[in-house]
């Protein structure tokens, strides 16, 4: 696979959707720093130096709201590398002893390219506005990883969950259900102006979230995967 490693960006997401038209399915981009990261619903995401930014262009036969756990997996199967427990908070972060460690941002325009834009709180510094809900994996272990191993175990779990992705949906799915950890757990879902409080029952296969709401059992679709370019 084709890296391009950047010393600073705009965001590691744009620039592969700039480029994704012409390059190979696989090329991935890092950066350093991100000077407009991006998070879901148009927050941002401080991206300081220390972190993993890094985007990686897809090219699926078909666009797949389910695609964002290929990421979600990857990460959270590097993280166990490192001999962290993490769980997948569904559809999109990444959280270790309570916090966020990582969040996944898919964007792509239909049926040409998806970029799956990964976020991995590595060595770098947590804002202390932020300290009380997200960690690095260097607060974790303790000392600071070193980054081309991270990156190397992250690129391979990739690779691996996508191809799983492809072959067996239904296998990739029941591996995001084992590391799901709000299953049985009362949540809030804010759906544009809307507010479901429910028990969340299952991730089913078509990747949505399985709500009890007072014993109505509600299917709320995954819909964050934007298409706007
Ligand atoms: C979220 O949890 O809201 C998703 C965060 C995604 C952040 C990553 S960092 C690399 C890529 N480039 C961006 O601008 N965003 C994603």
């Amino acid at each position: 696979i084709r890296v391009i490693k950047l010393d600073e960006t705009d965001s590691t997401n744009e620039y592969a959707k700039r480029i994704a038209p012409e390059v190979p399915e696989g090329t991935v981009v890092i950066a350093k720093r991100q000077t407009a990261g991006k998070g879901r619903k148009g927050r941002s995401w401080a991206s300081p130096e220390g972190g993993l930014w890094m985007s990686v262009i897809l090219k699926p036969q078909k666009v797949d709201p389910r695609l964002v756990f290929v990421g979600a997996l990857a990460v959270a199967d590097t993280l166990s590398d490192f001999g962290l427990a993490p769980g997948i908070k569904w559809p999109n972060d990444i959280w270790v002893a309570g916090k966020k460690i990582a969040g996944i941002l898919a964007e792509g325009k239909a049926d040409e390219y998806t970029v799956l834009g990964i976020g991995l709180n590595v060595n770098n510094p947590i804002p202390p506005e932020l300290q009380r809900d997200a960690i690095s994996m260097m607060e974790l272990i303790g000392t600071p990883l070193p980054m081309d191993r991270v990156l190397e175990r992250l690129l391979f779990h990739l690779n691996a969950w996508y191809r799983i992705f492809k072959e067996r949906p239904d296998i990739m799915m029941a591996k995001v259900r084992e590391r799901t950890f709000i299953l049985g757990r009362t949540v809030r879902i804010v759906e544009d102006d809307n507010v479901l409080i429910g028990r969340a029952v299952d991730v089913l296969d078509d990747g949505s979230l399985l709500l009890d709401i007072d014993g109505q059992l509600r299917r709320i679709l995954y819909g964050d995967v934007s298409l706007r370019i």
